[in-house]
């Protein structure tokens, strides 16, 4: 029984364990036990001093003022820690055959555009070689998925996403797609290239503190989504890329990883597309596993992100 003065460190944790006991929700209380022992442990561990508690506390301040719809600091720290790919990895436990997921990032928006089949996602981007990234939807079983939905994110040639440059036409670098009958999507773009993520803010100051590097493996996004089957949010890398091995978000899984293909004369597709310069072709199939139950995608809380940080931006 705790004690109502004199108390020790190791006292107050338990009375505070005490206070949660009654939690009704018991993951919800499975969850404020979990994270009440970790961080007092670790605040004991590390014996916190006041000076570097108040730090603490300036950093997560800095990170919310800078955070609103465009611009996402507690993603970025998730990311940088490794916890967002620990969250990955044990949310999605595919059997074998699905197509793995990966960070979802800062940058995604919601209300790209609807392209066609070959739609230029790039278009403003006039130093990128042109990249056509083709392939097919299915299932486990190899079945094509018709009319799957594919919402495609890239950094452009600069290295900054449309929301990193005031001078950049809004959603510049985004697409839909959507899949034909036999499965197939066909995006236009530019090949990708390595960037470093933001660094204005508290989780730049952290890397360069810890002596840590900020960029990102050239990669695309996209969440790939149709009924009947859990979405995936991933990323395609580009095998010649060199952080792949040291990527600042840890995100790199093997089979992810796309051999981009130069051409120097256009043929197929690219010819009817008009391009006219050497170009490069890379080829991915997605393979979505049935859903197994109606749950909460990352997109359901990318909108209420959204909406918060559209609140805080006004
Ligand atoms: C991105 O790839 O857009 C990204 C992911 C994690 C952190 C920063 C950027
Ligand atoms: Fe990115």
């Amino acid at each position: 029984m705790a004690t109502l003065h004199n108390k020790t460190e190791d006292d107050i944790t338990a009375e505070v364990l005490a206070r949660f006991a009654d939690t009704p929700d018991p993951r919800l209380q499975q969850i404020m036990l979990g994270l009440i022992k970790h961080l007092h442990a670790f605040v004991k561990e590390v014996a916190l001093t006041e000076a570097e508690w108040f730090q603490a506390i300036e950093i997560l301040t800095t990170a919310g003022h800078m955070s609103d719809d465009k611009r996402q600091e507690f993603i970025l720290f998730s990311d940088t820690l490794g916890v967002s790919m620990v969250v990955d990895l044990i949310s999605h436990r595919k059997p074998d055959g699905a197509t793995e997921s990966t960070v979802f990032g800062p940058f995604h928006r919601l209300g790209a555009p609807e392209l066609p089949a070959g739609g230029n996602i790039a278009d403003l981007d006039e130093s990128g070689p042109p990249t056509l990234v083709s392939g097919r939807v299915l299932d486990l079983d190899d079945k094509p998925i018709a009319g799957a939905l594919l919402d495609v994110w890239q950094a452009q040639t600069s290295g900054l996403y449309d929301s990193q440059d005031p001078n950049l036409r809004e959603m510049h670098m985004r697409g839909k797609f959507r899949t034909d009958a036999e499965g197939r999507y066909l995006v236009r773009t530019v090949r990708p290239v390595h960037y470093p993520i933001p660094s204005d803010g508290p989780v730049g100051a952290m890397l360069r503190a810890a002596g840590r590097h900020p960029w990102r493996p050239a990669h695309i996004h996209f969440v790939v989504s149709a009924d009947g089957y859990e979405p995936v949010t991933t990323h395609i890398f580009d095998r010649a890329d060199e952080y792949l091995g040291s990527d600042a978000v840890f995100a790199v899984k093997d089979s992810l990883i796309c051999d981009f293909v130069r051409h120097d004369a256009p043929e197929g597709e690219a010819a009817r597309l008009g391009i006219d310069r050497p170009y490069y072709t890379t080829a991915f199939d997605f393979h979505l596993k049935p859903a197994a139950e109606q749950r909460a995608t990352v997109l359901d809380a990318q909108q209420r992100l959204a909406a918060l940080g559209a609140r805080a931006a006004e």
